[in-house]
């Protein structure tokens, strides 16, 4: 599987390192605060699992599951919130913890969904930004790595829902896309 995916973009001691450094500075904003991280499935659940690990301060953990309609190329804008949380966030900080911010879409329709149960603060934390794809304008709090308008798959990030396994993000090039 590796041998496919010839153009790894953050090899995944960049990715340590990182993940290492958002911990910390998370931990240091939300010291003595009642922290709710809210993974956003399927595409965080790698992210989630270091990022949480790397937090140096008591948390809660919760999950949503969205789907979004439409093709990767166009986005449809209309999200659905599949399952709900099990943490009640009123009062709480949330901070949503997602795998890849594009279109600014799906973040802005989370916090808003997420906005009417009343919690204290919601945040967003993405592993990658596409800055240049952004349709709508949304403030996104912690960015792993901001990457160029490519697709990319692994840790997490699906094509197809194939490839989340990879233990590193690659791009997804053409060649690799004949073979899927
Ligand atoms: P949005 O356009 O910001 O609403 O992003 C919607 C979702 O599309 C993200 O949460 C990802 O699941 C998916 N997505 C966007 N770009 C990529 C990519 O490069 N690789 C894999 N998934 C992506
Ligand atoms: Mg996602």
């Amino acid at each position: 599987m590796e041998r496919m995916f010839g153009r790894p973009i953050v090899t995944q001691e960049q990715m340590r390192s990182r993940i290492r450094e958002l911990g910390r500075q998370i931990s240091t904003d939300y010291a003595g605060k009642d922290l709710v991280l809210v993974g956003v499935l399927k595409g965080a659940y790698a992210f989630f699992a270091d990022l949480a690990r790397a937090i140096r301060i008591p948390v809660r953990v919760d999950f949503i599951i969205v789907t979004s309609y439409g093709t990767r190329a166009k986005t449809s804008g209309k999200v659905k919130l599949v399952t709900e949380l099990t943490e009640k966030i009123k009062g709480k900080d949330a901070l949503l913890v997602e795998d890849i911010v594009d279109s600014g879409l799906t973040v802005q329709y989370l916090i808003k969904t997420l906005a009417k149960r009343k919690p204290n603060s919601i945040k967003i934390c993405t592993l990658l930004s596409k800055p240049e794809r952004r349709v709508v304008n949304v403030q996104v709090d912690y960015v792993g790595f901001r990457v160029q308008n490519e697709y990319i798959v692994g840790y997490g990030l699906d094509y197809q829902q194939k490839y989340r396994n990879l233990p590193y993000l690659a791009v997804l090039d053409q060649l690799n896309e004949h073979e899927t």
